[in-house]
């Protein structure tokens, strides 16, 4: 083991676009205070299996625009497994880490939280397309996934125009609507159905008589976009399926554009289709906004280290970037500012 102290970086459940330009900006700023910096592959994996490498200005040169991570992430919570806790404590010991940087979601961050109450020192980044994670007001990877859906839903909109016909686009958003919000805002929408909002028999008798007094004022098609975790009439839609990764059943969120297609078109009568956007709005280049907030998140992971503000997530308060207590973020979501909803919904029908 060398003399200088050493930093790791993890990044852990689904990957998302601006992962690299946030590894890229922790490495590069680790490395000029002399850290030197150990990459975790695979997320809580590489710490449990000891699989990791060091990361250089060589390796993380030239990534700031490149999607995923190269790490490798997965979606293992060393609380599922036996002795989970106890082995990751080994394998930072191992690496004879000062400290370890966590970027996650929701579920990644609160394993972090949980991880530090039990002595680890670790700081954490947000990242998720998902744009649920509390006390910031954006993750890295969001604006990407908002400008790919938007992207998408001007595409079906020039279609749907021609054939006159209703075109449903489904984005993701497992418990919350940011994706399909603000895509939607974008695009001018003629609905947008999120989980925040039940999606019940009256809204989506409101739906549909929308879109025929659209019709009928001679608006000869419409564009509408859902989110995954939307339910519908309270039932979550998806399937079962078995989950290679866990070695186990998992059930897998998708399916509600196609079940309300086939509704919409039935009390209509309205040419109806229908289009998901599935791992299309997770992959690829990161948009600006997201370089740059993953470059300064991983600038200020690396203050909190060197201050030893461990257990702290770095957060973005309105154009200020700052800390906030990790536990503060575990075990909750952020959903939908209404607001912004509202203003989207001016524009509906
Ligand atoms: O965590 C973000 C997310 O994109 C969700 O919106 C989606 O439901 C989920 O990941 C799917 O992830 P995976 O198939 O990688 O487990």
């Amino acid at each position: 083991m060398g003399e200088s102290k050493r930093l790791g970086i993890l990044t852990g459940g689904g990957d998302c676009p601006g992962l690299n330009a946030a590894i890229r900006a922790t490495a590069k700023t680790a490395i000029q205070m002399d850290y030197k910096v150990i990459g975790i592959r695979n997320g809580w994996n590489g710490l449990i299996n000891d699989e990791n490498k060091i990361l250089d200005r060589k390796n993380t040169s030239g990534i700031i625009d490149r999607g995923g991570t190269i790490l490798g992430t997965s979606r293992l919570s060393p609380f599922q497994i036996e002795n989970g806790p106890q082995r990751i404590c080994d394998g930072f010991e191992k690496l004879g880490l000062e400290a370890l940087v966590v970027l996650g979601g929701e579920g990644t961050l609160s394993i972090t939280s949980k991880l530090f109450k039990m002595g680890l020192p670790v700081v954490g980044i947000p990242k998720t397309i998902d744009n649920d994670v509390k006390e910031t007001n954006y993750t890295i990877g969001f604006q990407t996934a908002v400008q790919i859906a938007t992207d998408a839903l001007d595409r079906l909109r020039s279609t749907a125009e021609s054939h006159h016909r209703v075109m449903l686009l489904e984005v993701m958003g497992r418990h919350t609507g940011w994706i399909a919000t603000y895509a939607g805002m974008a695009n001018g929408a003629d609905d947008i159905l999120i989980p925040e909002i039940p999606l019940d028999k009256e809204r989506i008798e409101e739906l549909c008589r929308m879109l025929k007094v659209r019709y009928q004022r001679g608006a000869t098609f419409s564009v509408i976009v859902v989110a995954e975790g939307t339910e519908l009439e309270g039932k979550t839609i998806g399937r079962h399926i078995f989950d290679i990764s866990k070695n186990e059943m998992a059930f897998r969120l998708g399916g509600i554009g196609n079940v309300l297609g086939e509704i919409i078109e039935g009390k209509t009568g309205l040419e109806t289709r229908v289009s998901s956007l599935d791992y299309i709005q997770r992959g690829g280049t990161p948009v600006a906004y997201d370089r740059s907030l993953a470059t300064a998140f991983g600038v200020k992971a690396v203050e909190l280290i060197r201050n030893k503000n461990y257990g702290e997530m770095t957060a973005l308060k309105g154009n200020r970037i700052t800390s906030v207590l990790l536990e503060k973020v575990a075990d909750g979501i952020k959903t939908v500012n209404l607001n912004a909803y509202r203003i989207a919904e001016i524009f509906f029908g």
